[in-house]
């Protein structure tokens, strides 16, 4: 089980020792969540904040492109220091352009993801199961952190789960949003490998909330 802390819950007004103490928290990944105003309504961070936390975190990078654009943005953020690039379906949806943007993710370096907000079918994902590294399957609605799990989303990961199993796919599936203790277990039961935690990681001691979501 990886654990991906979403520093969107961080502190900003004590960054230092907040990333301090997530690198040693026994977490893999920080989980970056890049949003532009307009595929959903809120706005976060820019390529220069990536290539600070790649400054002062050894951890896995991981950028969740929340963003209208994303063949723009993925080699901006891979330049930054990305290690993975997740762009959303609902952003694209043209079968040929998904699969130019996963070479290009690879092309620059960079594992690739493709996401579905809670109400795209996870069939739209038949096409693409051999060409992406990653799926991630959103249990909130994208935009803001510290909402619930939305119960549905457990099926629809097991529904992915068994698509893959079924082709031979070694991808793995992430889940993001409403994550704590409890919908940990829910989601890594339906067959989730990485959890996204935001505001369950941060309002508490970060070594104690990697145990409690690795189980
Ligand atoms: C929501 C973001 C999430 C968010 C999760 O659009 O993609 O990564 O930070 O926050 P929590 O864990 O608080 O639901
Ligand atoms: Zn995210």
């Amino acid at each position: 089980m990886i654990i991906a802390p979403s520093v969107l819950s961080m502190d900003y007004s004590r960054m230092e020792e907040q990333i301090r103490e997530l690198n040693a928290s026994g977490a893999e990944w920080i989980h970056f969540d890049v949003m532009d105003g307009h595929f959903v309504p809120n706005l976060t961070f820019g390529p220069d904040i990536l290539k600070g936390f790649a400054k002062a975190s050894p951890l896995f990078l991981d950028v969740h492109l929340m963003v209208e654009d994303p063949a723009f943005f993925a080699p901006v953020f891979i330049k930054a220091g990305a290690g993975n690039v997740t762009f959303h379906y609902e952003a694209v949806k043209d079968p040929q352009r998904i699969r130019d943007l996963a070479d290009l993710i690879h092309q620059s370096g960079a594992s690739a993801g493709i996401s579905i907000k809670p109400g795209t079918p996870v069939s739209v994902l038949d096409d693409y199961l051999e060409l992406f590294d990653l799926f991630l399957i959103m249990s909130v609605e994208p935009g803001f952190g510290g909402q619930k799990f939305i119960p549905e989303s457990a099926e629809r990961i097991r529904e992915l789960k068994q698509k893959l199993d079924q082709r031979g796919c070694m991808a793995h599936i992430e889940v993001d949003g409403g994550i704590n203790a409890e919908t940990a277990v829910t989601a890594s039961g339906a067959g989730a490998d990485i959890l996204v935690a935001g505001s369950f990681f941060f309002k508490q001691e970060m070594k104690e909330a990697v145990k409690q979501l690795a189980g």
